[in-house]
């Protein structure tokens, strides 16, 4: 077994423990706390889900790096040796609100370049995971390749907050862009969003503001079907840093690139 599958292997059964223990703690009280705003949730179970994966992480990989949401890994400046990059619980708010449409996102880096994606839908018991230069599966099924939509049939997702007035973009940008694909919509998963893509279920996903942590994953995933990911003006994302992201099937990605966003 190479270094890769064995970290795969053990990857897979500590998201699937970690997703048990969340299903669990629905029937237990949750105890809330607001971050920057009072929109902005975190609960004890994002903190003890990221706390278990570095437990297991530090007691299997000693030399290993971990960037995790809510701060229990390391405060890292660049992306050196292997680097795991976690949001415990992505889609929070769906989490306390509904109990369903969140996922635990993880992305496992070799210096810059993206190894191992995993996506799991803790409640619909999907796994989404890709290896580089191997393809993506939701599951034991493998993601065909992606392949182009007119924008006119294509089914967007995007956070209706863009589309009111905001520091980040001008809705005018977005509105023709609204008006004419076949649908939108919004899961506040920005991580399930991901996967959607990577599985054909969205054709592309546009957010104004996304941390590491919610894409980290869902690039490798996108990427092994030959979608696209980039920033909102078309640039590589940095893996450390918050940016804009969208991403999409390719074509798609090109035709809304300079059809709508660069015009
Ligand atoms: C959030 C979700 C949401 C996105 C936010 C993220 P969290 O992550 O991905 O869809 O719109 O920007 O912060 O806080 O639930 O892990
Ligand atoms: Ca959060
Ligand atoms: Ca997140
Ligand atoms: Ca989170």
């Amino acid at each position: 077994m190479t270094k890769w599958e064995e970290l795969d292997q053990n990857v897979r059964t500590w998201i699937m423990e970690a997703g048990k223990t969340i299903r669990e703690s629905f029937k237990e009280e949750l105890n809330i706390k607001t971050k920057s705003n009072r929109n902005d949730l975190v609960t004890n179970m994002d903190e003890a889900t990221e706390r278990y994966f570095i437990e297991k992480i530090r007691g299997t990989y000693k030399d290993h790096n971990i960037l995790g949401e809510e701060g229990f890994g390391d405060e890292l400046k660049e992306l050196s040796g292997v680097t795991w990059i976690i949001d415990p619980i992505d889609g929070t708010m769906n989490f306390v609100h509904q109990q369903r449409n969140f996922a635990i996102s993880i992305g496992v880096y070799e210096n810059q370049v993206g190894v191992l994606g995993y996506i799991y839908d803790v409640v619909h018991d999907e796994l989404y995971h890709a290896y580089r230069g191997s393809g993506a599966y939701m599951n034991d099924v493998k993601l065909p390749k992606l392949s182009d939509v007119p924008v006119e049939d294509s089914v967007i997702a995007l956070n209706a907050q863009w589309m009111t007035t905001n520091k980040r973009i001008d809705p005018a940008v977005l509105a023709p862009l609204v008006q004419k694909v076949r649908g939108t919509r919004s899961y506040g998963s920005a991580a399930i969003e991901m996967a959607y893509i990577a599985a054909g279920r969205l054709d592309a996903y546009i957010s104004m503001r996304l941390a590491p942590w919610d894409f980290a994953a869902g690039k490798i995933l996108i990427e092994e079907v030959g979608g696209v990911v980039t920033d909102l003006e078309g640039k590589e994302l940095d893996p450390l840093n918050k940016s804009s992201l969208f991403v999409g099937k390719p074509g798609l990605h090109e035709t809304i690139m300079t059809d709508y966003l660069k015009r």
